[in-house]
């Protein structure tokens, strides 16, 4: 069953019912200013952290879910009144759609002849969300409308905001002035940041405390101030501070009108933060409001968002006539790496936005499918996370998006970490030409004097790797590797107590297999960059390094049809046909592959087959079978999940695409095909029932065979699968290759693919390709009438524009 349909020519998903089997949400935001916003318009906003610089209030765990959020009341005399969003009164709507767009939420929706647009979303250059809300009385008589706005502040920090309300109650203050509610808790003393909701239009009345808006007893569905149709004009002294506007409106016969509402972030030098004693500075919130009066700037400001979108998916457009790869290819995969590099695992439903900050592996790899769409972004990105970095290679697990510094409550010691730097920065090279950035120097735990160049960081991340392994000559895993609940030196059995940071068996035993695939693959990596910018001679070590960790994969980690996943504390075998449960894992197979492990004697092709016949599941490939049943501490917390769920055993999405592009490099197009479609989103929207999650994204894991909910997705938007999945569709089944000295292009195809065009912007020089595949088992490549050797279009600076045909 489905809820809604892709509206692909403007970029939207069209829900068409408040009743989706979760909150089905979008991201507003790009910089600085983001808000999570729901198909019943639920959600949070915050400045750039969404822990520390909260702006409104969101309530995890809450009954009914999805409460609070931006409400619209809109109420005539003698009817109940009635939310755009159909949340939180729930009076029956005649009509309802929410089209979640790229970077905005429209929602359309009626009630007896009253129509009402609301449309969301922040600039791209102003710190707020404009909330634009559109009436028009479709009717043969005047009606008489009174509109209440409201959002609940929440006090800055999201994490002291829900426990500690001895202080909490007491310290809420606000300021009224010119229809503008100011939201300045702290403010008197160490903030000089405030939060503001305005409105064009004069207003009849206020509140800005929450107890006399709603009321005694009632909750967000049922205010006293709209059922009485009067705001109090009460002002907030400590306990809860909201914002309210009340607008009483007449509309005549078929007129429309349109309000704009604007919450937004406003900040001031600390020496000057005051305009009168304990009267904030205005200055940057008046600019906003002043320019948001004019619906043309509103009008024109929304034109530019979508341009910007429209210019930015530009780099990579497809047309294969399959709408569904397309649609995900051009519109929804990219937008979704772009909210993963914004906000890693950081702000959503499901990740509270409260604990963790920004994960360096994740960063890492969320910059392999954002890099071409905003490179000097990715760029400064680089860098921030290389100045974590410790000075023996290792780095901090996390860091804080608004200092930039390493998170010391989870400190380091997971060993794959430091190798995902080398993966995104010649990822970033390889699209941009830009190796100066090697060049780039950046301190190591962000401590100024200790500054070495980009490559010397590099250098110690591979370096790490070769300096921790273990009795088979493979990677000490450390805290865990890619797998957080690979927890080989924890042995935990305190409740409550982290997997993760408590190590109380520091083995120097237990070993990861799938850290020794991507010591062969990023170590590789790491060897080009030296032969190509650095020292050959030091290229030739690293690629003896390679070689023997490839050997002793084949030496101690072959299972026999497929790659072990790692050795235990005690020396056991993980990942073997001859454990009882978890006999195989995915992670080892895909990176082993892509590593290029395995290719000259079958043992590639032996996994990946036993990949497909014991991991394969009609919603993707389960990380590990059969799972765990029991908690067993020297693994730690996969086994802590029941059967099916998260790590032990759901299709944990994220690796799905290793598989995939493993697939495909050993040129096996329909299954590196089935693998993709069998998570992609557009694929799996026929059921979204069953899947739950919203089907224009991915989602973290899928409910696996073990467990009680097969088909099931949990945890969507923030997850590593965005970029992978685009890394795989684009360049591993695609074939659009970046590289050093040009475009390289060797697609993998499924039959069922045969013929398409991608435009792809590059270095500044438009691509036009042209595919058609007639499985002919080689490739000729023309460019512009040209037949070229091989596979690769070198870098051109003369051109603007490239036609390139490609025949299989
Ligand atoms: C989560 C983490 C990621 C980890 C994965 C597997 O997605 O953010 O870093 O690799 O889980 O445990
Ligand atoms: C838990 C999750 C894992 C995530 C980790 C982050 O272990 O199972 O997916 O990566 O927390 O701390």
């Amino acid at each position: 069953m489905r809820y809604g349909y892709f509206d692909d020519k403007n970029k939207e998903y069209i829900i068409n019912t408040p009743a989706t089997p979760l909150p089905w949400i979008n991201y507003l935001g790009n910089k600085d200013f983001f808000g999570l916003i729901s198909n019943t318009l639920g959600g949070y906003s915050f400045y750039r952290d969404a822990r520390l610089q909260r702006l409104t209030r969101f309530r995890y765990n809450n009954v009914p879910a999805d409460t609070g959020g931006r409400y619209y009341y809109l109420k005539e005399k003698n009817k109940p009144a009635w939310n755009p969003g159909y949340l939180p009164c729930k009076t029956p709507l005649d009509k309802y759609t929410c089209r979640h767009g790229l970077g905005y939420t429209i929602i359309e929706s009626e009630k007896e002849d009253l129509i009402s647009k609301l449309t969301c979303f922040v600039p791209l250059d102003d710190n707020c969300e404009v909330h634009r809300l559109d009436l028009s009385n479709r009717s043969d008589e005047p009606k008489t409308i009174q509109l209440f706005s409201f959002i609940e502040w929440c006090l800055w920090d999201a994490v002291d905001d829900s426990q500690n309300f001895q202080r909490n109650l007491n310290i809420a203050e606000v300021e009224v002035e010119d229809n503008t509610i100011y939201h300045k808790t702290e403010y008197r003393e160490r903030r000089n940041h405030y939060a503001f909701f305005g409105v064009n239009r004069p207003i009849a009345g206020f509140d800005t405390d929450r107890n006399e808006f709603l009321g005694q007893f009632r909750g967000f569905d049922d205010p006293i101030a709209v059922e009485k149709g009067a705001s109090t004009n009460s002002i907030s002294h400590g306990w809860y501070p909201i914002g309210s506007h009340q607008i009483d409106l007449t509309l005549a016969a078929g007129e429309s009108t349109h309000i704009v509402f604007i919450l937004g972030y406003g900040q001031n030098p600390v020496d000057d933060k005051w305009s009168g004693k304990n009267i904030i500075r205005k200055t940057s919130a008046r600019f906003i409001l002043e320019k948001y009066r004019s619906i043309e700037s509103v009008e024109s400001e929304f034109d530019r968002l979508k341009e910007y979108w429209n210019q930015l998916l530009a780099s990579y457009q497809l047309e294969s006539s399959h709408e569904k790869i397309d649609r995900m290819v051009n519109i929804w995969n990219q937008y979704q790496c772009m909210v993963t590099f914004n906000l890693s695992r950081s702000a959503s439903y499901f990740e509270s936005g409260t604990g963790r900050g920004m994960g360096f592996r994740d960063s890492c790899q969320d910059l392999l499918g954002f890099v071409h769409l905003v490179p000097e972004r990715a760029r400064e990105r680089i860098l921030d996370i290389a100045s974590i970095q410790f000075e023996d290679g290792s780095t901090y697990h996390q860091y804080q998006p608004l200092t930039k510094l390493g998170n010391h409550a989870v400190g380091s010691g997971f060993n794959d970490d430091p190798l995902w730097l080398i993966a995104c920065t010649t990822a970033y090279i390889k699209e941009t030409g830009d190796h100066g950035i090697l060049e780039e120097m950046l301190p190591f735990d962000n401590t100024p004097g200790t500054e070495q160049s980009l490559f010397e960081h590099l250098r110690r991340s591979i370096n790490y790797t070769i300096h921790h392994r273990g009795p088979h000559g493979l990677p000490l895993i450390g805290r865990a590797d890619w797998n957080d609940c690979l927890n080989l030196n924890c042995f935990s059995t305190e409740p409550g107590e982290s997997f993760q940071t408590t190590s109380n068996y520091d083995s120097q035993v237990a070993e990861s297999v799938f850290i020794a695939g991507m010591a062969v693959k990023y170590g590789k990596e790491y060897a080009e960059l030296c032969q190509r910018f650095g020292d050959p001679k030091e290229a030739g070590e690293i690629l003896n390094f390679v070689k023997d960790t490839e050997q002793a994969i084949y030496d101690s980690a072959w299972d026999g049809e497929w790659f072990l996943r790692a050795y235990d504390a005690h020396g056991n075998k993980i990942g073997s046909s001859q454990c009882e449960e978890g006999k195989i894992f995915i992670e080892p197979q895909g990176m082993s592959v892509m590593a290029g492990v395995g290719l000259n004697n079958g043992y590639a092709k032996t996994a990946l087959d036993s990949v497909y016949d014991k991991l394969v599941n009609d919603f993707g490939i389960e990380l590990v079978t059969p799972p765990y049943t029991e908690y067993r501490k020297e693994l730690g917390e996969i086994t802590s999940y029941p059967p099916g769920y998260k790590e032990n055993g759901s299709v944990f999405c994220h690796n799905n695409p290793w598989v995939s592009i493993a697939e495909a490099m050993i040129g096996r197009g329909n299954r590196a095909f089935d693998l993709y479609r069998r998570i992609s989103p557009a694929y799996v929207e026929e059921f979204s029932d069953l899947h739950m999650t919203e089907p224009y994204v991915y989602s973290q894991t899928i409910g696996g065979r073990g467990g009680h909910s097969l088909g099931q997705a949990k945890n969507s938007w923030l997850t590593g699968t965005a970029a992978w999945s685009f890394v795989n569709i684009s360049q591993a089944i695609l074939g659009i290759q970046p590289d050093y000295d040009g475009l390289r292009i060797d697609p993998c195809l499924p039959d069922e693919l045969k013929q398409y065009k991608i435009k792809r912007i590059y270095r500044g020089c438009t691509y036009l390709i042209d595919v058609e595949n007639h499985n002919r088992g080689f490739i000729e490549i023309t460019v512009d009438g040209q037949k070229i050797d091989g596979t690769l279009i070198p870098v051109s600076k003369e051109k603007n524009t490239r036609h390139v045909t490609v025949r299989l």
